[in-house]
């Protein structure tokens, strides 16, 4: 499988090199490639095998009316302070924004048992999320892992014909790198200890 540019990489080169993407080219994934990505999901590793997770990929229409949801939060943000001009403006910027985002997928997990097994199902659809990011990184697909506020309005559900028993995890915006950003982590050193 080809990786970012030409050379295949290793598992341990897809994790140290995938990076959050922000900025997407215009050309989109084909659908056919999103699905095959997400699929890698579903190989999570997951505590009773509850396979909790779900998938939506959003349709055009659906994403649209999303965007100008997207648009009032973020004039919601600046209303006490911003004139009208400037509540339009960043409405505006909040709408391309969003709408620059190439593919988006909603990633939801069944919510089902007690307090502990919510907690299990929910850590198991991460590890699918980060399947999801790692097998798409290596076919020189990038992604943002967002958790907007967007993402956990109850109407999101409802727009996209999720469950409100599923819970939404993040959105993951979809698409070809435009820019790569700067990995920034501490030294490993600092975060590990060993006991006798
Ligand atoms: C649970 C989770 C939620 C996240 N939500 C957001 C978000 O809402 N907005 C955002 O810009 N990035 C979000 N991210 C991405 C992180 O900002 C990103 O992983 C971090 O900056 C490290 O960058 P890297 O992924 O390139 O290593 C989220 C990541 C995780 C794991």
């Amino acid at each position: 499988m080809g990786g970012l540019g030409e050379k295949t990489l290793s598992v341990a080169d897809v994790i140290q090199s995938r990076r959050t993407i922000f900025n997407f080219k215009l050309e989109k994934p084909e659908r056919e490639e999103i699905e095959e990505v997400l699929a890698f999901g579903i190989w999570a590793p997951n505590h009773r095998l509850t396979e909790p997770w779900r998938f939506t990929i959003i349709g055009e229409g659906k994403k649209r009316v999303l965007a100008e949801r997207y648009r009032e939060i973020q004039v919601e943000k600046v209303v006490e302070y911003a004139d009208e001009q400037q509540q339009i403006n960043v409405g505006q910027k909040g709408y391309d924004k969003f709408m620059s985002k190439p593919v988006i997928v909603a990633v939801s997990y069944v919510k089902s048992g007690n307090d502990f097994e919510q907690r299990e199902d929910y850590a198991a659809t991460c590890c699918a999320i980060q399947n999801i990011q790692l097998v798409a990184w290596s076919r020189g697909i990038g992604m943002q892992w967002s958790t907007g506020p967007i993402t956990r309005e109850v109407e999101t559900n409802t727009l996209l014909g999720i469950s409100h028993e599923e819970e939404i995890i993040g959105f993951l915006y979809t698409g070809y790198p435009a820019e790569i950003p700067k990995a920034r982590r501490k030294l490993f050193s600092e975060l590990f200890r060993v006991t006798d």
